[in-house]
């Protein structure tokens, strides 16, 4: 007893706590308890987010990028060879894909109704035959591979091959045949106009880094099978 009464007489100091009670301090309390959980949860949805929106398709990109440079050789695309039961004459020596023919043909005829003569000087052809004329003349004319390819593709390389690209000339001026001069012919002027009216489209034009402007030939992507063809050329890659 005589402790306790020695204890009472001591003022002994205590911690004033102070307890924050209006509305404005208890959200700040919450908010303070829980922000290192939305700090984590939004970082991980940003992480997310970037590794899905920006960061795997850059990656794809790159890489797609670089398959398609790999697949060009000598700023040629790689194309198959169409199978042979696509393939319909239309001249006693020229085959071309069964989807352009009927635009083709048409398209003579309403340059023939417009007093332009168009001849066709070579449609399909086979990948030996492509051999034959990248190899063959490479050696006569005594050039190297990428001067050669600058107006011929490799083997397996060429338009040609999948029927769907064709060479025109004008009936009325033969010594233009596969000349830059076919620039300057009316045929060449009136396909400027008209020939995307029948899908079709001219290949190789003056910018093309490694391959010469050819005026005279043209091809066709008036079928989807066509345009999956020359999608990677579309891209321009
Ligand atoms: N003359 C074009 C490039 C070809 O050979 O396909
Ligand atoms: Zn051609």
């Amino acid at each position: 007893m005589e402790l306790n009464k020695d204890t009472d007489q001591f003022d002994i100091p205590l911690a004033k706590r102070t307890y924050l009670n209006n509305p404005y301090s208890t959200s700040l309390k919450k908010f303070l308890i829980f922000s290192p959980f939305l700090f984590l949860i939004f970082s991980f949805a940003a992480l997310q987010f970037i590794r899905n929106v920006e960061l795997i398709p850059l990656n794809n990109r790159k890489f797609q990028v670089e398959r398609n440079h790999d697949a060009r050789i000598l700023g040629h695309l790689p194309y198959n060879e169409t199978p042979k039961e696509k393939l319909v004459l239309i001249e006693p020596n020229i085959k071309v894909h069964m989807d352009m023919r009927d635009s083709l043909l048409e398209m003579r005829e309403e340059a023939e109704k417009d007093g332009i003569y168009l001849v066709f000087l070579s449609g399909y052809r086979s990948i030996n035959l492509q051999n034959d004329i990248f190899y063959s003349l490479k050696s006569i004319r005594n050039q190297e591979a990428a001067e050669r390819a600058r107006v011929s593709a490799p083997p397996g390389y060429s338009e040609h091959s999948t029927g769907f690209a064709i060479d025109i000339g004008d009936a009325t001026q033969r010594e233009t045949d596969f000349e830059t001069d076919f620039e300057n012919t009316d045929a060449f002027r009136w396909l400027i106009k008209n020939a995307a009216k029948f899908h079709f489209k001219l290949s190789f034009n003056k910018d093309n880094k490694y391959i010469d402007y050819e005026p005279w030939h043209w091809r066709y992507e008036g079928s989807i099978e066509a345009l999956k063809v020359f999608e990677s050329s579309n891209r321009k890659l």
